[in-house]
């Protein structure tokens, strides 16, 4: 099943042109390998309210099962995606930012400064990346493995998990 995938990059300086975006074409080109219908990509502003109602309008309209934002997650007095996110969370998954966190780890200690959050709101999965191309692939590559099964159960065409463990 190919289930439908939005991207949306969150970045002032990415949205008013000063900043080419590579995280979010990196993103979509990496759910496309993975069998993804990519239906939407967007560069937001870091505006809290902005990113909640496009974030809100995705799920309820069901226009996407996953929506992956990138950026906005780290100290920044205007990174606000993860309070975005939460404002029109119905449901937390605090376990796959727990993975990218743990996964990252691996690689550098300041994994530990994303905030990132990943929610559902109706049938649709929010996860946000960090900003940064190579933090947005090390994250995604984490979680990419075990989302399918995740929305398979969100749409209600999966119902049991059992299947052979994980490779790794
Ligand atoms: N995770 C991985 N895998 N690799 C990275 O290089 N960078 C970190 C962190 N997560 C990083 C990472 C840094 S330096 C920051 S500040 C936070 O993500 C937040 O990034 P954001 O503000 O661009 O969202």
């Amino acid at each position: 099943m190919s289930y439908k995938a939005a991207v949306i990059t969150v970045s002032d300086s990415g949205f008013a042109g000063e900043r080419a975006d590579e995280s979010g074409p990196l993103i979509r080109d990496m759910l496309v390998q993975g069998g993804y219908e990519v239906v939407l990509y967007r560069i937001l502003p870091d505006e809290r309210q902005e990113l909640a109602a496009c974030l809100g309008s995705l799920c309820d309209r069901h226009e996407a099962d996953l929506v992956l934002t990138t950026g906005g997650t780290g100290f920044s007095p205007r990174d606000y995606t993860p309070e975005a996110s939460l404002d029109i969370a119905e449901r937390l998954v605090p376990g796959i930012p727990e993975a990218m966190r743990a996964s990252s780890l691996q690689k550098t200690s300041r994994a530990m400064l994303s905030r990132s959050v990943a929610v559902i709101r109706k049938q649709t999965l929010i996860v946000n990346l960090p900003g940064s191309p190579r933090a947005a692939k090390e994250n995604l590559e984490a979680i990419l493995p075990a989302l399918e099964h995740g929305l398979a159960i969100l749409s209600g065409s999966a119902r049991n998990c059992a299947r052979p463990l994980d490779p790794a």
